[in-house]
């Protein structure tokens, strides 16, 4: 087993770093589903969840960047343009949508597919023993699981 500069095995980071760039492009398109929303919501709860969006992808802005700087702290190089995004999509892609309901069903959805990428990230650190992006992941888990526990609760549904 090779060990890089940071003392990780370097195969396994490889792995690490690629997984990592698939959660940036998927973090991506959730950031421009919320931007969507934001910029198309309509209806009374405009005031309440025009907010809501913007404090959801100001939040998704800055662990883009912290990915970002994961994966160059691993040594790759972090995917940046929207057709390698485009490419690495799982998270459903919101258009043109006004009403609260969908709005916020995007929101659920789109951190269901974020909370898979992450859970099996999580997973795959353990076993490469890389602290760093485990407890990164484990630290995104948790808030999106929260967030998801809230989304639902204005819908009136149960988790
Ligand atoms: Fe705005």
């Amino acid at each position: 087993m090779t060990l890089n500069s940071i003392g990780l095995d370097t195969k396994k980071t490889e792995e690490l770093a690629n997984d990592l760039n698939g959660l940036l492009a998927n973090f991506q398109l959730y950031y421009q589903n919320l931007r969507g929303i934001h910029w198309n919501i309509k209806g009374r709860g405009f005031f309440d969840l025009h907010v809501k969006f913007e404090e959801l992808y100001t939040d998704a802005n800055v662990k883009v960047d912290e990915i970002a700087e994961r994966i160059l702290t691993l040594g790759a190089t972090p995917l940046h343009t929207f057709e390698d995004y485009t490419k690495a999509g799982k998270v459903p892609v919101g258009k043109n949508i006004s009403k609260d309901e969908k709005a916020v069903e995007l929101i659920v959805n789109s951190l269901s597919e974020l909370l898979k990428i992450e859970r099996s990230i999580l997973s795959a650190a353990g076993d490469a023993n890389d602290e760093g992006t485990g407890s990164m992941m484990s630290d995104f888990i948790t808030e999106q699981e929260k967030t998801v526990w809230m989304m639902k609760a204005w819908l009136g549904e149960t988790v």
